[in-house]
């Protein structure tokens, strides 16, 4: 049987963290970190993450504010209401919690968040931060950025020799933990939908992070001994077995054959899942603090006093 990986423990060692940080700053300087989440519509799903983060928010100290628009808003109201927190300076940390309804362009939508504010990394130039090795004003989108802290914890900081096999190519995921990987050392692949023959990738991958939303889609036979297997996926399915009617969460990978070949595997529910709240905190802090710098920054330089020879 692999070694489990649990996210909890590691996700509140990062909470404690992100609220000591937190309650340095309202101290110290009376800044109360700001963390504002927009969701349209009714989709439950979305507003059980919400509910999630906005808690969360409350536990590390910030001051978090949900905005709930009704599934009919319009793009102006939508874009109206991103341009006002872009300008409000008590807010450190702004995300539109996806999916949208389908009359919105969800892409124009982030790309209005200013980057500095985008705890969600979405904004391109976040992306290309990411990209580019800036990781120091670069805002890592949450999930791929707790997702790495489980590889590190399974397999250290440098992945120089590991292959990394990344099922999933989307901007929210995919994309982001391929570049995080290949910071890290590994030699990476993206398998995707149109990939051929993907159980033989993924045999190659001495770590394997799927992220596809395909239940069970990773079967025990796709995996290498030995393997650090990483599950993004979270998906809901029928389970007759425990009641009519009742369902249960399953992830990408089949757990139950993974878990005699791998040598590390993730959970679900209890892998990266409490994970991606952890660091949309530590990103909402990061904001908060790269603010202050930016303010001191800019602050007017007093005029060096000149002093003429005779006094
Ligand atoms: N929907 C599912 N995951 C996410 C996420 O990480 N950020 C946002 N904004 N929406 C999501």
């Amino acid at each position: 049987m692999a070694r489990l990986l649990l996210g909890k423990p590691i996700a509140e060692t990062v909470i404690d963290t992100v609220r000591a940080g937190a309650v340095l700053l309202q101290e110290t300087l009376g800044l109360e970190v700001g963390l504002a989440v927009i969701i349209v519509g009714d989709d439950p799903a979305s507003h059980t993450y919400v509910k999630a983060k906005s808690e969360m928010a409350m536990r590390c100290g910030f001051r978090s504010t949900q905005y709930n628009l009704p599934a009919e808003t319009t793009r102006e109201e939508l874009l109206d209401l991103v341009v006002r927190l872009n300008g409000d300076e008590s807010v450190h940390g702004l995300l539109v919690q996806l999916p949208l309804p389908k009359h919105l362009e969800p892409e124009e939508i982030i790309q209005t968040i200013v980057p500095e504010k985008d705890v969600d990394g979405l904004h391109v130039v976040n992306a290309g931060k990411v990209a580019t090795g800036d990781f120091t004003t670069g805002l890592v989108s949450c999930t791929p950025a707790g997702a790495m802290m489980l590889v590190r914890h399974a397999r250290g900081d440098d992945l120089s020799g590991l292959n990394a096999v990344v099922i999933g190519r989307s901007n929210l995921f995919g994309k982001p933990m391929a570049q995080l990987l290949l910071h890290a050392n590994a030699t990476v692949t993206i398998a995707h939908s149109r990939s051929n023959n993907m159980p033989t990738l993924c045999r190659s991958a001495d770590i394997l992070v799927a992220a596809v939303g395909r239940p069970e889609l990773v079967r025990g036979d796709w995996v290498k001994p030995g393997a650090t297997v990483i599950d993004v996926g979270i998906n809901r399915v029928p389970a007759p077995d425990i009641g009519e009617g009742k369902t249960r969460l399953v992830g990408d990978v089949a757990f139950n054959e993974a878990d005699k070949v791998a040598g590390v595997i993730t959970p679900v529910p209890g892998g990266v899942g409490p994970m991606t709240i952890a660091t949309l905190m530590a990103n909402t802090l990061k904001c908060a603090e790269q603010s202050l710098a930016r303010k001191t920054i800019l602050q007017p330089v007093q005029p060096a006093q000149v002093v003429t020879s005779d006094g």
